[in-house]
């Protein structure tokens, strides 16, 4: 391990699974401590006892986002455990129903986007607040490939992709100058529940999804782990701004 981010207090959302969870793992063999939140109670734990295992610092927390209080709260409990907040992984998501706009229900746009978006716009108010006291902090912002290209079916989803790319940057140029870095990343098809819940164990369907990125396989949480702790960390100093993008050359077309 190169001790990407050594010593830092790292907070991360939906961290029970997927994306979330590889992450939180990767930052503690980084050299992190993190507070890790999610509203699976189960995940959660598991994933303590696993970075307990491996003689990594940790403490979780089940809050469900989507609120300036939740976002309050996670910020409070990381400086409580840790003295600070170095960085956080605004990364908690939903996709929602796949279905056309006009069958779209209401209820579920504004779920999707209170967790996807709501989440992200109080999360950074909360945090950036905090980092312009102590003089610095990295923020990501789990985007998705969804953020840059439309896609039949889940509009909800999409359009709250494309928000948190509009939101990421206009925070970046707001925030820039007090040594604050702020970037998204934008998974492409990655494999993880969100994605497997659609094929329904369906081996000619996840074959499909997997032939969507143009290197013909799946995308795994590990590789997005890889891009969201090093925007985390000081060796992408100078990125800032930025949606990432880890799709297996899915947009490149
Ligand atoms: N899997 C993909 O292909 C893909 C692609 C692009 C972007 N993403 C994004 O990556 C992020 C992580 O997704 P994933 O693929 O790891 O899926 P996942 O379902 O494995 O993990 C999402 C986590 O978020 C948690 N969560 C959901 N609602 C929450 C809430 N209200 N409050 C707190 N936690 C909540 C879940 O419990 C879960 O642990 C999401 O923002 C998703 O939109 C995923």
């Amino acid at each position: 391990m190169s001790g990407l981010l050594r010593n830092k207090a790292i907070l991360i959302t939906g961290a029970a699974a997927g994306i979330g969870r590889a992450t939180a793992l990767l930052a503690v063999q980084e050299g992190a401590r993190v507070l890790v939140s999610d509203i699976e109670e189960a995940g959660l734990a598991s994933l303590v006892r696993e970075i307990e295992a491996i003689g990594g610092v940790v403490e979780a927390r089940l809050v469900e986002v989507g609120t300036a209080e939740a976002a309050k709260a996670l910020v409070d409990s990381t400086q409580a455990a840790f003295g600070s907040i170095d960085g956080a992984f605004n990364n908690a998501g939903i996709s929602g129903p796949m279905v056309p706009l006009l069958e779209y229900p209401d209820v579920q746009y504004e779920r999707v986007h209170r967790v996807n978006l709501d989440a992200v716009w109080h999360g950074m108010k909360a945090q950036v607040q905090v980092m312009m006291k102590l003089g610095a902090g990295a923020i990501v912002n789990t985007a998705s490939v969804g953020g840059l290209v439309g896609r039949a079916g889940i509009s909800a989803y999409v359009s709250s992709k494309h928000a948190i790319i509009g939101l990421t940057k206009t925070a970046a140029l707001e925030y820039g100058s007090h040594n604050i870095r702020i970037n998204a990343i934008c998974p492409g098809v990655i494999r993880t529940r969100m994605n497997l819940q659609f094929a329904h164990g369906d081996q000619a369907l996840e074959d499909q999804m997997a032939k969507m990125q143009p290197i013909g396989r799946w995308g795994y949480a590990e590789e997005v782990a890889e891009c969201a702790v090093w925007l985390l960390s000081d060796r992408a100093s100078l990125v800032h701004g930025h949606a990432l993008v880890a799709d297996g050359g899915f947009t490149a077309a």
